[in-house]
């Protein structure tokens, strides 16, 4: 069964017209969906616009370039400096942060860190490549790695199509320093993260090899955004249009 991408967004869309007489039970469930989905407000905004800021916005702290990336231009970012006969990868360091939305405004000291930590790769004689997800910004990117802000993901990018090993490590968001990061890189100590073996890996997972993966994230998205009544309506209707 495939959903088409323009009936998912119909969902939230449809649910944003009228108000839900069920905010209490509403917003636990938030609670609950809170770290991987996105707040209900999104479903306000128009997601086309939201996603469709053209190219990523490379900002220089230092002497490295910070790359933002959005759902449209991810992939291209992070392949752009693999050669097309590499053997060794390309790493990417990924901070994956929010603001009030989806970090509960609690990433700033890390997202700092981050950026202190690039200044001080600048003088390394070998450093990663660093990129930036906001996913106040991307929330259907990261619905669609199921990123949950505050963390740190590592891509090891080889030439397509060869499969593309990805890490990801929780970080202490009040401990967090610069050097914290720096010495992650240093150690190059891969046990203190997780490989990613999941539906959600962005490029091997079930989901992304069947182009899954945003409908899916729009789906996660639109759920939050629902009402319960009119969840009831669809099934509802959906039963009754089985039989
Ligand atoms: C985030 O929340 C804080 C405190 O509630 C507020 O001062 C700040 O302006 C908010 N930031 C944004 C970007 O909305
Ligand atoms: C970190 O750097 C990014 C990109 O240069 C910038 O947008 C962001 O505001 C910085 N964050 C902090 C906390 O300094
Ligand atoms: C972060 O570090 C502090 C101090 O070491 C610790 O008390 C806290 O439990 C840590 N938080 C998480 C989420 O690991």
């Amino acid at each position: 069964m495939r959903f088409t991408t323009s009936a998912l967004l119909a969902l939230p869309l449809l649910a944003a017209a009228a108000e839900s007489p069920f905010q209490e039970y509403k917003a636990k469930f938030q609670n609950f969906l809170g770290n991987f989905v996105a707040a209900p407000e999104a479903a306000k905004q128009d997601p086309v616009a939201a996603s469709s800021t053209k190219s990523s916005k490379a900002k220089v702290v230092g002497a490295k370039k910070i790359e933002t990336l959005s759902l449209n231009t991810w992939k291209d970012t992070l392949y752009a400096p693999v050669k097309p006969d590499a053997t060794r990868p390309e790493e990417w360091y990924v901070l994956i942060t929010g603001g009030n939305k989806t970090c509960f405004g609690h990433c700033a000291k890390v997202e700092a860190a981050f950026n202190e930590s690039v200044a001080k790769f600048a003088t390394l004689s070998k450093s990663p490549h660093v990129a930036m997800i906001n996913c106040d910004d991307e929330k259907i990117l990261c619905n669609s790695w199921s990123a949950t802000t505050g963390a740190l993901w590592i891509f090891e990018m080889l030439p397509a199509p060869a499969a593309i090993d990805v890490y990801w490590k929780r970080l202490n968001l009040t401990t967090t320093t610069s050097q914290t990061i720096l010495d992650l890189y240093v150690n190059d100590d891969k046990k203190a993260f997780y490989l990613i073996d999941s539906y959600f890996h962005p490029f091997d997972g079930v989901l992304a090899k069947n182009d899954l993966a945003v409908p899916v994230a729009y789906l996660l998205w639109g759920f939050n955004a629902i009402p319960s009544w009119a969840m009831m309506l669809f099934v509802s209707f959906f039963s009754r249009s089985m039989m």
